[in-house]
């Protein structure tokens, strides 16, 4: 029987752990981690329940709510592709604290954490990131698999391309366009167009290198 209040998450880090509480304010009901751990693995007290091909040729398992739960843009993005059941049940977890706007879109599989407000007009893309008390001002466009940090303000009229990550406490200000890829570093000021596939940092803000969508920018 479809049980859709059963939720799984993919991905058994931080991030991972953090939804989890997410899920529980959502009133759905945590099962377990499909993981690169070993399966039977116990994260906060809940089980790792097997890889990602588990996944794949399980229909009970397929039959739950999921939701990809990796900080990386690119790995959300690979698991995204690599899911042969499709992503019909893949849901948003949204926290409770967080504050949306009814004229707001938000796609599918997308994260919105505590405190983070979402006004007018704005669209998001899916298996986006918003983190803690981010704030996105009305109109603004994010592409898929986007990450806004704990913190970013994001102001009136913004365009994020895809992949784009926008750091921790840095502002966008208004109708500025962030290319596709691009990195914006932590506490940056970002008061021009950012061309695709770099990363920029400080302010006044600096390219400082190239980058790709696949290239891992979280410290491990
Ligand atoms: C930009 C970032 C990815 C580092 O990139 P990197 O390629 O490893 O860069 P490096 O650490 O080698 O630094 C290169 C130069 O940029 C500077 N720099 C790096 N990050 C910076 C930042 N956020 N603001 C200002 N300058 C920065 C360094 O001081 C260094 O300057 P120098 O060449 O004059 O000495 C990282 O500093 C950052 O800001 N990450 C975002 C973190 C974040 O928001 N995480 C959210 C997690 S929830």
């Amino acid at each position: 029987m479809k049980d859709n209040n059963e939720v799984l998450l993919f991905g058994a880090g931080v991030h991972a752990v953090k939804l989890m509480e997410t899920v529980s304010e959502m009133g759905l009901n945590f099962v377990g981690f499909i993981s690169t751990e070993p399966p039977g693995t116990m994260v906060n007290g809940f089980p790792v329940l097997g890889y990602l091909d588990l996944f794949n040729r399980d229909k009970e398992l397929q039959e739950k709510s999921f939701h990809i739960s990796i900080g990386e843009n690119s790995i959300r993005h690979a698991i995204y592709n690599s899911l042969d059941s499709g992503h019909n049940n893949m849901i948003s977890l949204i926290a409770k604290s967080s504050s949306i706007s009814n004229s707001a879109i938000i796609g599918k599989g997308t994260h919105i954490g505590k405190s983070v407000i979402i006004q007018n007009n704005t669209r998001i893309g899916i298996c986006c990131l918003i983190d803690t008390r981010a704030l996105i001002e009305h109109d603004v466009i994010i592409g898929d698999f986007v990450t806004v940090s704990p913190g970013a303000v994001v102001c009136g009229e913004v365009t994020i391309g895809r992949g784009a990550i926008i750091g921790a406490n840095s502002t966008v200000i208004e109708k500025v366009h962030i290319g596709e890829n691009s990195l914006i570093g932590a506490g940056s000021v970002v008061t021009k167009d950012v061309e695709p596939n770099v990363i920029a940092v400080g302010n006044p803000l600096r390219i400082i290198k190239k980058r790709k969508f696949e290239d891992r920018y979280l410290k491990r």
